[in-house]
């Protein structure tokens, strides 16, 4: 068995090559390509049969320079990577020039992340040696296709594609990834034209962190108008129908007329409180999730493709508590299903 480092450097090989390698972060799974590699990541959008428009984040050295691939790099910006980086926190910045469009997805910023995951960062700072200028990113998106949930093992990846790794993409196992959801992204391109920091994406690192950070409000995604190709309501999605369902519609739900409220044939409840004793129903299998946020998202993923894998007509998730520490999975959780019954704004 090859050790470690020889995979690190086949899978430098590789990315030089125009090759692209699976990697571990610290959220998710990453499919990387040679961030100035055109004909690399055109094949990242083949094989994750991804729209063009979608940009890519390129994933960094600690070593890495902000102003290498950001052409103005505004004060919050450092103040975001001192205290977040590395680690799962995405920014967006005013693109450098020589950035290549292919990356952006045409626009005229780009997402930037130092990942953590001791892995990544040895396969980054390979990587970045031998480049001439010292400089240098692996473009990435989560290995996964086009709108399916994020791979938090290599098993997952592997059930995504399966013959294209057979056919030579690097592989590196990291075991499973210690968040389980995607990084928080967070928009500074636009501070120049005074518009505030803004939140893209929800994760581990919670808006109230940020804007505690940063000494000043910021904006959601919902509140303003910055284009975010990725937030399509319906990513990150199992094949089996989910339905979100509150503790208080659960609990009546399975007293009532042996839980048909839930659904008809075999459904499985996803929960984060404990299985009621009497619970017999036939029909329905409980499966609990931890109840704190961290050990929650780190399973949440993994669950959804296990029970995707069986014969459930149906998922209903119990809706977790609403609290700051929780906003990355609610982001996910509204993305991957719907509310069983109409909710009361
Ligand atoms: O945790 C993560 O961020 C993982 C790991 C692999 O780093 N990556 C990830 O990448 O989730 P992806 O491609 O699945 O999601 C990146 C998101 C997309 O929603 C994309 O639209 C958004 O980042 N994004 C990238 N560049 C952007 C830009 N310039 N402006 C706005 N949104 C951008
Ligand atoms: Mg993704």
């Amino acid at each position: 068995m090859n050790s470690l480092k020889e995979k690190i450097n086949q899978a430098c090989f590789n990315l030089s090559s125009g090759n692209l390698v699976v990697f571990p972060t610290e959220t998710v799974y990453g499919l990387g390509a040679d961030s100035e590699q055109v004909n690399a990541i055109e094949k990242i959008y083949v094989l994750k049969q991804r729209p063009k428009n979608h940009p890519l984040i390129v994933h960094i050295a600690p070593e890495g320079k902000l102003d290498y691939w950001a052409d103005f790099v505004p004060r919050e910006a450092y103040l975001l990577t001192e205290a977040f980086w590395p680690g799962p926190l995405t920014l967006i910045l005013k693109r450098a020039v020589h950035i290549n469009h292919i990356v952006t997805g045409g626009q005229d910023s780009i997402a930037v992340r130092c990942p953590s995951h001791p892995i990544a960062q040895e396969l980054l700072r390979s990587f970045i040696s031998g480049k001439a200028n010292g400089q240098g990113g692996i473009a990435a998106p989560s290995a996964n296709k086009f709108g399916r949930i994020s791979p938090t093992r290599l098993e997952h990846v592997h059930d995504e594609f399966s013959s294209e790794i057979a056919m030579g993409i690097s592989v590196l196992d990291g075991g499973a990834t210690e968040f389980g959801i995607e990084s928080t992204i967070v928009d500074l391109s636009r501070i120049q034209e005074n518009y505030p920091p803004t939140l893209l994406r929800p994760g581990n690192i919670t808006s109230k962190q940020i804007s505690d950070t940063l000494g000043r409000e910021i904006l959601t995604v919902n509140e303003s108008s910055v284009r975010s190709p990725g937030n399509y309501r319906h990513h990150y999605r199992p094949k089996t129908d989910l339905k979100l369902i509150s503790t208080e519609q659960l609990n009546r739900a399975i007293d009532s007329q042996n839980g048909i409220l839930l659904g008809k044939g075999k459904i499985a409840i996803v929960a984060y409180s404990s299985k009621p004793n009497n619970f017999t129903n036939k029909n329905l299998a409980w499966f609990s999730l931890p109840e704190n946020p961290l050990s929650y998202g780190n399973k949440l993923y993994d669950i959804l493709r296990i029970l995707d894998q069986q014969e459930f007509s149906r998922i209903v998730l119990q809706i977790p508590p609403k609290n700051g520490s929780w906003e990355g999975i609610h982001d996910r959780l509204n993305r991957a299903g719907e509310h069983l019954f109409y909710q009361k704004k």
